[in-house]
C-alpha cells in the first residue's frame, strides 16, 4: 500500500518526509524505516504543524508495530505501548498526535493475528492521510465563503499543504476562494524564531501564484492600523472546549491587534484538533523549545553569551477574540462551549 504528498511518502515499509526544516531553497527528504526514527523527525521539526504531526505519528505506529511483530522477548501489547509512549512523547501541544495515536491504539484488534492486526494499521493509517486531504479540501470550501473577492488576509505561522497531509487549513481557505476564482492578497508573518511563515507559506503561496506580501511579525499591527488586511486567518494546535486556540507563538498578538482594527480573526482547523477534555485553554500544554532558536538566527548568534531567553513555542488566543473557527463539520461562532458541544453530541 502507497501513499504520497509533497509532505509525505508512505512505500509500506518506510515514511519518507520532505525535510521542512531545509524549505525552501533545498528540497531534501529523510526517510523514516523505524518508529523511533519517525519520533526523532517529529521531535526535530523534519515534519511539523498539528494535522502532518498526527499522520506522521500515525505511520510511526505502523512501523512500531512491525518491530514489535519481530522481537521475541517481549510480547506485541507492551511494546505497542512504548512505541506509543515514544511517539507521543515529541511534542506536547498539537492534539492531532495524541488524536491520531488513540485512533491508531483502537485498531489494534487483539483477537487477530498479528499479520492481520499490522494490515488493520496499515490500512488505518493511511485512511488518516487521505481522511486529512478531504477535511482540508471541506474546511476550504466553507472558509472561503467568508473571504470576498479582492480581499487581503494576513496569515501567521504556516497552516498550509506543508503543515497538513495536503492541501491546508488556513491556507486551504485562501486556495479555496482561488480556486473558486476570487482574487486574494496575503500578507505573511515571517513568524520568529522558527520562520514558518518567511520560508514556508511564503514558498506555498508563490507556488500557487497568490500575491503574497512578506512582514517582520513586528509589522502586522502598523498594517492593519493601515486598513491594508480585511481579514486574518490562522490554523491551531488544539482548541479548548470553549473556543480557546493554542496555536503558534505570536497568535495572540495578531487576535488582540485585529480585535483592536475591527478585523475578523478566523481561526481554520480540522475537529480532530478539538480536544473536548479540556475546557480551557490554561491547560494546553505549551511547549518551550531550545533557547538558540531566539539567541541565533538562520545558525548565527545574535544575543550576548549569558543571556536569559524564554522560548515558548505557542501561545493561546482566548475564544472572545475569535470571529468563528472554520471545520469541516462547518462555520462555528459563538457561544463557542455550546457550539463545539453539540458538535459532539453534547
Ligand atoms: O511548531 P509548528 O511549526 O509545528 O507549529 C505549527 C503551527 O502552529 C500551525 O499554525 C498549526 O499547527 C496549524 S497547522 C494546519
Amino acid at each position: 500500500m502507497n501513499f504520497r504528498t509533497l509532505t509525505m511518502q508512505w512505500t509500506g515499509n518506510s515514511l519518507i518526509l520532505v525535510d521542512q526544516r531545509k524549505l525552501p531553497h533545498v528540497v531534501n527528504y529523510v526517510e523514516c524505516k523505524s518508529y523511533a526514527e519517525v519520533a526523532r523527525a517529529i521531535k526535530d521539526m523534519v515534519v511539523r504543524g498539528a494535522p502532518a504531526i498526527g499522520a506522521t505519528a500515525a505511520f510511526g505506529y505502523v512501523l512500531g508495530a512491525k518491530e514489535a511483530a519481530t522481537l521475541k522477548n517481549q510480547n506485541f501489547i507492551d511494546a505497542m505501548k512504548n512505541v506509543y509512549g515514544v511517539l507521543a512523547s515529541t511534542r506536547p501541544t498539537a492534539v492531532n498526535l495524541f488524536w491520531a495515536l488513540n485512533r491508531m491504539e483502537k485498531c489494534v484488534d487483539l483477537s487477530k493475528a498479528v499479520d492481520e492486526i499490522l494490515e488493520d494499521l496499515e490500512k488505518e493509517a493511511i485512511k488518516i492521510a487521505e481522511e486529512d486531504i478531504r477535511i482540508n479540501k471541506t474546511i476550504g470550501t466553507h472558509g472561503q465563503s467568508l473571504l470576498k473577492d479582492g480581499c487581503t488576509v494576513l496569515t501567521h505561522c504556516n497552516a498550509g499543504a506543508l503543515a497538513t497531509v495536503d492541501y491546508g487549513t488556513a491556507l486551504g481557505v485562501i486556495r479555496a476562494a482561488v480556486e473558486s476564482g476570487k482574487k486574494i492578497k496575503v500578507y505573511v508573518d515571517e513568524t520568529r524564531p522558527y520562520l514558518q511563515g518567511a520560508r514556508l507559506t511564503a514558498w506555498e503561496l508563490l507556488e500557487i501564484g497568490v500575491e503574497t506580501i512578506l512582514i517582520t511579525d513586528n509589522m502586522a499591527g502598523w498594517v492593519m492600523k493601515q486598513g491594508k488586511i480585511d481579514a486574518v486567518i490562522v490554523g491551531a494546535d488544539r482548541i479548548a472546549a470553549n473556543g480557546d486556540v493554542a496555536n503558534k507563538i505570536g497568535t495572540y498578538s495578531v487576535a488582540v491587534l485585529s480585535n483592536r482594527h475591527g478585523i475578523p480573526f478566523y481561526v481554520a482547523a480540522p475537529t480532530s484538533t478539538i480536544d473536548i477534555k479540556i475546557k480551557n485553554g490554561s491547560e494546553i500544554p505549551i511547549e518551550e523549545r531550545s533557547h538558540d532558536e531566539v539567541t541565533h538566527v538562520h545558525g548565527v548568534k545574535v544575543a550576548p553569551d549569558g543571556v536569559a531567553v524564554y522560548n515558548p513555542a505557542f501561545d493561546v488566543t482566548e475564544h472572545q477574540l475569535i470571529t468563528a473557527i472554520i471545520t469541516e463539520k462547518g462555520i462555528l461562532r459563538p457561544p463557542y462551549k455550546e457550539n463545539i458541544a453539540k458538535l459532539f453530541g453534547g
